[in-house]
């Protein structure tokens, strides 16, 4: 995949997987997921892969990245003429080839619902850790007064956010985190305890290297969006229950998603809510 495939991957995207939540603005939002598609084909070039018809139509893609020794899987889409070929699984091998880590190295896969890939995952060596979606329009009551005071960091606070990544995850962010601030995010952080990336109150990524720190992180991401946004944060597994608690008291909604997949790691990291396109 070139960064010049990106319109084709994000209408396949389209076409496979849940549209993105969050962005009342529809260009905002586009280019946003172009950015997210262009970016790893800089970073990993032999991480991202198209799967091509014989008369050259893009009929799947996938992407994998690696940061400081921890691979993740960003994208894996096949259309839905050409599934049940192995066309899912050749292309998930490539992308398990990517990066100079050892096979059974720390790896993170955030993982739809669909049975043919939790099954791939499974099978090529992951562990899978069940999952919640939380949504809604967030009641504000509960909200720590400290919440509010938490600092909008913007590029200032990529240093901090990219060593409390390395302490929860093991890994620092590249230039992840600053194409997200390019495209409108928040870079919310507590000290040098947690931080928060948030648009428009899509809840992108949050990490923090104690449960109080991530949960008042992951507060001034849901208040960082316009009043009477839809609030959205994914992949809350067991070791999330802090950030449970913080959507409970928001009046959020929970509701089961595809599970987290870890590779060398005993469980997913926490206090951390990873994102789906750059973990
Ligand atoms: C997930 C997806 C990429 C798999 O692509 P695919 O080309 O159909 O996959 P494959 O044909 O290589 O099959 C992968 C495995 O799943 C199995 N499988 C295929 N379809 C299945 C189904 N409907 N139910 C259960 N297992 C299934 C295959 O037998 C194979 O297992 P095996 O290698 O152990 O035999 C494709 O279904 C897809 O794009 N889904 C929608 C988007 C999505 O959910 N992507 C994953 C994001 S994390």
């Amino acid at each position: 995949m070139l960064p010049d495939d990106a319109g084709a991957v994000l209408a396949l995207a389209g076409r496979t997987l849940p549209p993105p939540a969050g962005t009342a603005d529809p260009r905002a939002l586009r280019a946003g997921t172009l950015a997210r598609l262009e970016h790893p084909c800089r970073t990993d070039p032999g991480g991202c892969l198209v799967a091509e018809r014989a008369d050259g139509s893009l009929g799947g893609a996938a992407q994998a990245i690696v940061r400081e020794g921890l691979w993740g899987l960003s994208l894996l889409a096949v259309d839905e003429d050409l599934r049940g070929r192995g066309v899912g699984r050749a292309l998930l091998e490539r992308c398990l080839a990517h990066g100079a880590g050892p096979a059974h190295g720390p790896g993170l896969i955030l993982s739809s619902e669909h049975p043919a890939a939790m099954r791939r995952y499974a099978r090529a060596g992951f562990s899978l850790h069940p999952a919640l979606a939380v949504a809604g329009i967030p009641v504000l009551d509960a909200a720590p007064t400290a919440a509010a005071d938490v600092a909008d960091a913007g590029a200032a606070g990529l240093a901090a956010a990219n060593a409390i990544g390395r302490a929860v995850r093991g890994a620092g962010y590249g230039e992840d985190l600053a194409v997200w601030l390019d495209h409108g995010a928040r870079l919310l952080v507590v000290e040098d305890r947690a931080f928060a990336c948030a648009r428009e109150g899509r809840v992108l990524l949050v990490a923090g290297r104690d449960e109080p720190a991530a949960a008042l992180a992951l507060w001034a991401a849901i208040l960082s969006a316009p009043r009477g946004a839809t609030i959205s944060a994914d992949f809350l597994t067991a070791g999330q229950q802090w950030a449970i608690r913080v959507a409970l008291d928001a009046r959020l909604a929970l509701s089961p998603e595809g599970p987290v997949c870890t590779r060398g790691m005993a469980a997913p990291p926490a206090p951390y809510l990873p994102s789906g396109a750059w973990l």
